[in-house]
């Protein structure tokens, strides 16, 4: 079964395929369906495929949302050969990524990092930018693939790339929604059942302002009156945003290239969303 969980089993196998064109998707684990299609994508354009199983410490802001973040290796590993027997996963321990500290090398994301979940969960990036940068150092992945559910983490691994002269593709994958919308997301599984459905109306929400050719205002306060009716979600912001510099727009503008981008907190646990403003 080639599921490799220190680096030297990981080197031995690599070197293997050296020529070949390699494909990695780089998770957390708790995989779902939006993994999965991640996963299939990678499949379909490279000759290998990497799939990276690693609850990442320093991408954490405190102590208890790591211990909470769910973890189920045997379940993941059948999900992944369900789809192909053959795709490669690489499950290392803390110790394998960070032989010396377990912290986060600083990087400058050109202001980035400053808005949204940058400025709401300080050195995140930091820690997201050192585990990809080492996966890719230790896999040289000719793709990697990453999902738009997180399109600030998206957009800062794309920037860091292109100025890091990383020889890695970015390929973004739309958002895999649950049934009642919801975004995909493997916090959802730490919700109670009432909670994940009753998270249905951050989607429907999302969409309303989307596509009615709403003002910037009015889809404030849309969206602040639909979290007003469900009080047990806290809502961390609502922004209309500029896709390119992630910057708060002046206006809604359909020509230009803009999302709407929420992020709230249900029984401790964080969801974000976003959608294409049209
Ligand atoms: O998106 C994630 O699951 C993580 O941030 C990533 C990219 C695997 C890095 O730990």
């Amino acid at each position: 079964m080639p599921l490799y969980q220190n680096l030297e089993a990981l080197y031995r196998e690599r070197k293997k395929y050296l020529g070949n064109q390699c494909g990695l998707v780089p998770t957390m684990g708790a995989l779902h369906r939006g993994h999965l299609a991640l996963i299939e994508q990678a499949q379909i354009e490279n000759e290998r495929v990497w799939v990276t199983i690693f609850v990442n410490p320093t991408q954490f802001n405190n102590a208890s949302d790591l211990h909470a973040y769910p973890v189920s290796l045997q379940e993941d590993v059948d999900a992944i050969h369900k789809i192909n027997p053959t795709i490669n996963i690489f499950a290392p321990s803390i110790r394998d990524m960070y032989p010396d500290q377990v912290h986060a090398t600083s990087h400058a994301f050109n202001g980035l990092d400053t808005v949204m979940e940058g400025a709401d969960r300080p050195d995140h990036f930091n820690g997201v930018i050192t585990i990809v940068s080492k996966l890719f150092e230790v896999i040289k992945p000719n793709r990697a693939y990453f999902g738009e559910k997180d399109f600030q983490q998206l957009s800062i691994i794309k920037n860091w790339v292109k100025t890091a002269n990383i020889p890695t593709t970015i390929v973004p994958c739309p958002i895999i929604r649950e049934a009642n919308g919801l975004a995909m997301s493997s916090r959802n599984e730490l919700l109670t059942k009432t909670t994940r459905a009753e998270a249905g109306f951050i989607y429907k929400t999302l969409k309303h302002c989307a596509s009615n050719g709403m003002k910037k205002a009015a889809i404030y306060s849309y969206i602040k009156n639909a979290f007003a009716k469900h009080p047990k979600f806290t809502l961390h912001y609502a922004l209309c945003v500029d896709e390119t510099s992630l910057k708060e727009v002046d206006e809604v503008n359909p020509q230009e290239k803009q999302r709407i981008f929420v992020a709230t907190s249900v029984e401790g646990v964080r969801l974000i969303d976003n959608i294409v403003l049209k």
